[in-house]
This record gives C-alpha cells, sequence and structure tokens, in this order.
C-alpha cells in the first residue's frame, strides 16, 4: 500500500544541506508533492515522508547530513510508517550502498531524478529499498512553478499580522546542470554529472511565469554560468548562444524588478559579460567570483586554469564598468602542497581585491577527486591558523567596505516586516535593517537612508517622506 492510498493528506518534511542548487532542488520536490496532495509538516517528526537533501561538498557537510539521519532511525522506530528518501550529492555518491549502510532508509534518489520522486513514493511499501541515480542522457524537464498568491498589506495588518518570512518575492531559476571543470578537489562533476544547459524557451517561460506571479528578483543559477550554451544547443536551429543574450532576455521581462547569477569560473569570465553589469540596470551590481588561491602554483594543481594576473585584471575590468560592483569570493586553505609563501599571497590578493564578503573553506579530501591522492598535505592546525588569519582580516575588510555606505541613500528592497520596523537588501546584497513601516509586501522596493554599517549588515531609515503610514 503507498502512502497516498493509505492516508486523504499525508505530510512531508525536506532538509536541505549544501548550495543553492540543492535549495532549489528541494522547492521543486516539495512541489512536486504538494501536486500530488501532499501537505507539508513544520516538525520532521510529524512528518509521513521525510527527504534529507544532502550535500558532499566538504566532509563537513556531509557529516551533518548523516547525523540528522542518525536521528532518523529513532524516530522511524516510533513512526514505522515514515518513508526516508536521501536526495542530493551524497544520494548520488552512494547509491544503493547507502541502503545499506542505514537499514532505515527507503529510497535513494539521485541528484538528475528528482522528477521520479512522487511515482517512486507511490510503490514503495516499507519492505523493498530503492535507489536511482543519474544517467548520462539527460535534459532538464520545462518546469512551470507554482507559486501562492501575493497578498497585499496594510500599515493596520503589518503590526497584527505580520508577513510570513517565507513569503515568496525572490526566486532561484536552474538554468544549467553539472559541471565539466574537474577542479581537482571538487566533487560536484561526479554528483551532478556533465553540464547541461537548458532550453532557452524552458528558462524564459519559467522567468515569465514567475515574474507574471509577483516574483520581484531572480537569481539564475548554475555550477558555472559564464559557460551556458557551450555544451549543447539551447535554440531551437542551434544557432550559438551565449551567457550575456540570455542575461539580456531576461532582464527585459516587463516587470521584474531585480536580477542575479551564480555562480561563475574566472577561466570563462568574457569581457562581454563584464560589460552587462555597466549597460543592463536591473542586473545587480554584485558578483560572486571564486578565487579560491592566490598563487598560481596552487591554481594550477587545482586544474584553475586561470592565474592570479587575469584574476585581478578581471576584478579591475568589472570595477571599470560598474565602480560600485560588491564583490565576493571562495577561498580554501590547506590545499595539498600549499605553503607558508603560496597562503601569504592568498593574502595579499584579499588586500588587493577588498572582497565585500567571502566564503573561505579548509581543505578537506572528498572521495574520487584526484586532489585526495595528492602528497604533501596540509596539517590540520596549519589549515586552521591560516583560515582564522584569512576570516579575521576578511571582517575587517567586510566592515570597512560597509562603513563606505553610511550617508548614502540605497534602494532597498523589503523582505519582511517586524516588529519594530522592516528588513531588505541593497542591490549589493547587503541586508539592511530599517526602521519605520509602510504599507508594502515584501518585494518592493523602498529608498533607505544608511546610518550605520556593522560587518555583516547595514542600518538605515526610510526618508521621511515615506513614512507617511508609519506606525
Ligand atoms: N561552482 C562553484 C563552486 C561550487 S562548490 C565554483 O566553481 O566556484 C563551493 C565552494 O566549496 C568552492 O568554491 C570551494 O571553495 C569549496 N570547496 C569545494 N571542494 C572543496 C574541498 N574539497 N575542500 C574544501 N572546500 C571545497
Ligand atoms: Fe567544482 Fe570547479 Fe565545477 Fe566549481 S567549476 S563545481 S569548483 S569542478
Ligand atoms: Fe553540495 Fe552538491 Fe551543491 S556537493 S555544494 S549540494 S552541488
Amino acid at each position: 500500500m503507498s502512502i497516498i492510498d493509505n492516508k486523504k493528506q499525508p505530510s512531508f518534511h525536506i532538509r536541505t544541506f549544501g548550495c543553492q542548487m540543492n535549495d532549489r532542488d528541494s522547492e521543486i520536490m516539495g512541489q512536486l508533492l504538494a501536486e500530488q496532495g501532499y501537505v507539508e509538516s513544520m516538525e520532521i517528526e510529524d512528518a509521513d515522508v521525510v527527504i534529507v537533501n544532502t550535500c558532499s561538498i566538504r566532509a563537513k557537510a556531509e557529516q551533518k547530513a548523516m547525523s540528522l539521519l542518525g536521528a532518523l532511525r529513532k524516530a522511524k522506530k516510533s513512526r514505522p510508517g515514515m518513508r526516508i528518501c536521501v536526495a542530493g550529492c551524497v544520494a548520488q555518491q552512494e547509491g544503493l550502498e547507502l541502503c545499506e549502510r542505514m537499514s532505515h532508509v527507503d529510497l535513494v534518489l539521485g541528484t538528475q531524478n528528482l522528477y521520479a520522486l512522487a511515482d517512486l513514493l507511490k510503490n514503495l511499501d516499507g519492505t523493498q529499498k530503492v535507489a536511482i541515480t543519474l544517467s548520462d542522457a539527460y535534459e532538464i524537464p520545462a518546469f512551470i512553478p507554482t507559486l501562492p498568491a501575493i497578498r497585499e498589506y496594510s500599515v493596520d495588518q503589518i503590526d497584527s499580522n505580520p508577513a510570513p518570512a517565507s513569503h515568496p518575492f525572490r526566486k532561484f531559476l536552474t538554468i544549467m546542470q553539472g559541471c565539466n571543470n574537474f577542479c581537482t578537489y571538487c566533487v560536484v562533476p561526479y554528483t551532478r554529472g556533465r553540464e547541461v544547459s537548458r532550453k532557452v524557451k524552458d528558462i524564459l517561460d519559467e522567468a515569465h511565469a514567475l515574474v507574471d506571479a509577483g516574483i520581484s528578483e531572480i537569481t539564475l543559477l548554475g555550477q558555472n554560468v559564464n559557460s551556458y550554451g557551450r555544451t549543447n544547443s539551447v535554440t531551437p536551429d542551434g544557432g550559438s548562444y551565449s551567457f550575456s543574450q540570455l542575461l539580456r532576455e531576461v532582464a527585459a521581462i516587463q516587470g521584474l524588478k531585480r536580477l542575479r547569477f551564480t555562480t561563475s569560473n574566472p577561466k570563462d569570465l568574457s569581457s562581454e559579460l563584464m560589460r552587462c553589469f555597466g549597460e543592463i540596470a536591473i542586473l545587480c551590481p554584485q558578483f560572486h567570483l571564486p578565487v579560491q588561491s592566490g598563487s598560481n602554483a596552487v591554481l594550477s594543481r587545482m586544474n584553475r586554469k586561470y592565474t592570479r594576473e587575469l584574476y585581478l585584471q578581471q576584478v579591475k575590468e568589472l570595477r571599470s564598468f560598474r565602480p560600485d560592483i560588491a564583490l565576493s569570493t571562495d577561498v580554501i586553505v590547506g590545499f595539498p602542497g600549499e605553503s607558508d609563501a603560496d597562503f601569504e599571497q592568498t593574502m595579499e590578493l584579499l588586500e588587493e581585491v577588498r572582497f565585500h564578503s567571502s566564503f573561505s573553506f579548509k581543505y578537506s579530501d572528498r572521495p574520487g577527486t584526484r586532489s585526495a591522492d595528492f602528497a604533501d598535505k596540509v596539517e590540520e592546525l596549519v589549515k586552521s591558523e591560516r583560515l582564522t588569519r584569512f576570516q579575521h582580516r576578511q571582517d575587517e575588510i567586510c566592515l570597512e567596505q560597509n562603513l563606505l555606505y553610511v550617508g548614502k541613500v540605497l534602494p532597498v528592497m523589503i523582505e519582511k516586516l517586524t516588529q519594530d520596523g522592516m528588513v531588505g537588501r541593497t542591490e549589493s546584497n547587503h541586508i539592511v535593517h530599517i526602521e519605520g513601516k509602510i504599507a508594502c509586501i515584501p518585494g518592493d522596493i523602498t529608498s533607505v537612508t544608511i546610518h550605520h554599517a556593522g560587518r555583516h549588515s547595514l542600518n538605515g531609515r526610510l526618508n521621511s517622506t515615506q513614512q507617511k503610514g508609519a506606525a
């Protein structure tokens, strides 16, 4: 008997680990289940179906998902009807072995098999284990999201009925899957498969559907968006088509207020794309450009295929098109063979670029990657010292960069209304805590004077003319 036959409204709960790709995949799985009559359960223990959407990018990420799965063994003992599904990158890598290691897991769903979820669940009777993982021939299905209607709020309602945090006003839109770059430390090419770009038409249809449903901001998503359209044809006539062209087409959709994209690899970053920052009005001046290391020797062993000189040149060019662009990056410290001198070069690069923010990680061996077999592993203690040094200096720079916003009047997109004000985001993606309220819905843009900057957020107040209905 399947769960859906047994109960009128079976419930599901999804826990997501890892990157925005996984966030988006979780949303898709949630929608597929809702279409089949499932309702979302707030508590994991109460759900009939629990989906753990895993990440294996670093050892720590994998451990977090594994410890949740461990805890679910007990939950399932007290609710034997519970079905447990493991999705995402660990699921893809381990397949059926995961069911063998964890007997309470019912379903293992590979990264390209999301759309089979509802059908697979129908046939799960609790006795057999099912694992499906990616295939070679893959095309991302056309997918039109359905979204709840946007509710209007009046100022009177704000205090008594604050907007739910999950009110949809901003969405990710997947434009490609997989990665062909094989950076030597990275599992993604193994967990997400070869790079496949979605058809332009499918992307534009989805973007239009989002904007028609009231979405104000779209982030185009892929592991390496700069190479969109290079590995398979994305237009009906099979002609060449670039990521910059896609950006311009999405930006032209009437009603869309903000556009972002992530992630980019410097080796594929074209001047044509950099120019977009100066030419597309709704493209936010914010760019995540992972550098990984400031040392050419390390970059070469990472198989990144660019140099620190090229990276610095790109930063210069980006700033020439958009002087206020907020740059962020990813850095790995303690890659095998990274010497003190190599690390100093990463610190120097940080001083030269002065990133608005960064994500920095200690290198960890991942199964199946080339660097897992490299000699000269860096000691854990040295990795920790380097990470602390990098993060400490980056924190100082964050604050110094954020202080430059003080006194400026910036357009801020409202995200939520709180008891004593509102929270929103600047075009540069900084969170702003705003004093005062106006009648608005999440996704509206209002102008805010910044009066204080912290390391990770800004504070501002509404311009006085806007505060007429404020509490
Ligand atoms: N596609 C993106 C990054 C995806 S993974 C890109 O090309 O940059 C996100 C970040 O995790 C990477 O940028 C890298 O900094 C980090 N990372 C990946 N593998 C890692 C490993 N084995 N150890 C430590 N950090 C790692
Ligand atoms: Fe991993 Fe490199 Fe691909 Fe990014 S570009 S996903 S770091 S292999
Ligand atoms: Fe993690 Fe997979 Fe994303 S390994 S970072 S969830 S692509």
